[in-house]
């Protein structure tokens, strides 16, 4: 039987990842099945934010690199947009896998679904109610571009029911009768997979960073959102530091470029305070298995992303949010994550409540049974072989 082709298509950091979890499943059990190709739009350039995912997390190399670069919205999205029409008009998919709410999204979810290329769309029905948040917009309109929907979790499911995806739909699917199914999170099987080997391959990397479990807190920021805006910016990073120096704790601070350029350019004194303070350790991003060690082993997590807030979860550790809303609800209910925005009070407070009652903490599993990929696969054959 003729192989389905799927683009698997990537362009930021979570994306490779999550990306690394499909092609795994592929090489391992539908290779007779499916035939790959691996289309990277360039959103992510840098060797740390995407080229060391690949190498480490041994993905095959892209097929196609778009080479698009940053930008703003408009700029980045209406390149992507044009160059991977190109990629699909040749490649002629059975269908177009995308991930998440990124520009590199919602690009391919046009060009694929405006060409009559069907989409997939991996973490389908996520929504912050927010649609200040780029991210918001890209994922809404993902979704309904798209013919076949796997959400991660339950609230997401009811998302898209409640945006009028009806799950009673059948066979033929289309853009105009999509599919939507609930699958768990690919996240939960790749960290499930990587722990492992996280453990075996960097055993000495907490010791080389001369870090000691428990003892420290690891902080990601990133977002638009706290990255443009001063006051936002300047509240998070204050509070931080004297956070660090009244409970004598370490602070890791893998930095995304973005926050690094706008720390250095907007707030250089506060920049050159966190870069002389002993407890604060701003690094460059890690790696996916150095950020698993990082995650496993701390006291806290203190971040704005989407994919370290639920890896919190994973390796059973506290979060702080730096955000109003998530999308990640289940975890705010679990009493397990706090929304504490930019707001230095809410910082510190969500940071006593977690010292003090870290040992009655509970992490139920939301997201699945680990094998989400699988799942995922086999019902992209059902649905396209058909
Ligand atoms: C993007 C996604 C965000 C996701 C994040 C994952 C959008 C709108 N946002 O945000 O949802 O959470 O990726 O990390 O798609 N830069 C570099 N090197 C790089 C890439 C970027 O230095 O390899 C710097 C550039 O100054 C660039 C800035 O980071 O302007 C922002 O990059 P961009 O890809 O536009 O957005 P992210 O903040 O990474
Ligand atoms: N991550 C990483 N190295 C880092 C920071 C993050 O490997 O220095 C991983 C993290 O473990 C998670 C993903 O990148 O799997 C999250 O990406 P990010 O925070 O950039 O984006 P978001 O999830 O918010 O879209």
């Amino acid at each position: 039987m003729k192989k389905l082709k799927i683009l698997n298509i990537v362009g930021a950091r979570p994306q490779i990842i999550k990306a690394s979890a499909i092609s795994r499943a592929i090489a391992s059990k539908f290779s007779d099945e499916i035939n790959e190709i691996i289309i990277h739009t360039g959103q992510h350039y840098d060797r740390e934010l995407s080229e060391v995912f690949f190498d480490e997390l041994e993905i095959r190399k892209p097929d196609h690199n778009l080479q698009v670069g940053s930008g703003r919205h408009g700029r980045q999205t209406g390149l992507i947009l044009e160059r991977i029409e190109e990629v699909i008009l040749d490649e002629k998919p059975d269908c177009s896998i995308i991930y998440g709410d990124t520009n590199s999204t919602l690009a391919a979810a046009l060009a694929a679904s405006k060409q009559h290329y069907p989409v997939v769309h991996i973490e389908a029905g996520m929504r912050s109610f927010n649609k200040t948040m780029p991210e918001e917009l890209n994922r809404i309109v993902a979704d309904h571009a798209s013919t076949l929907l796997f959400a991660s979790t339950n609230t997401a499911f009811k998302n898209l029911m409640a945006e009028g995806f009806r799950p009673e739909n059948v066979a033929p699917y289309s853009i105009n009768n999509p599919r939507i199914v609930l699958t768990g999170d690919i996240m939960y099987d790749n960290s499930l997979f990587y722990a492992e080997l996280a453990d075996r391959k960097k055993q000495n990397f907490l010791d080389k960073m001369d870090l000691v479990e428990d003892r420290f807190v690891l902080v990601t920021i990133h977002r638009e959102i706290n990255t443009d805006d001063l006051g936002r910016l300047t509240a998070i990073f204050t509070t931080l530091m004297e956070l660090a120096e009244k409970n004598q704790t370490v602070m890791v601070m893998p930095l995304h470029p973005r926050t690094l350029i706008a720390l250095r350019d907007k707030v250089p004194v506060l920049y050159e305070k966190l870069s002389g303070n002993k407890l604060i350790r701003v690094i460059r991003p890690v790696s996916f298995l150095e950020m698993i060690l990082l995650e496993k082993k701390s006291l806290m997590i203190i971040t704005d992303s989407g994919g370290v807030q639920k890896e919190s979860h994973f390796f059973s550790k506290p979060c702080i949010v730096l955000r109003k809303e998530t999308e990640w609800v289940e975890l705010v209910k679990n009493g397990t994550v706090k929304l504490a925005d930019a707001d230095p009070g809410k910082i510190t407070e969500a940071w006593g409540y977690f010292i003090n009652n870290k040992e009655s903490l509970k992490y139920p599993g939301f997201y699945g049974d680990g094998k989400a990929a699988v799942t995922i696969l086999n019902k992209i054959i059902e649905v396209f072989r058909s």
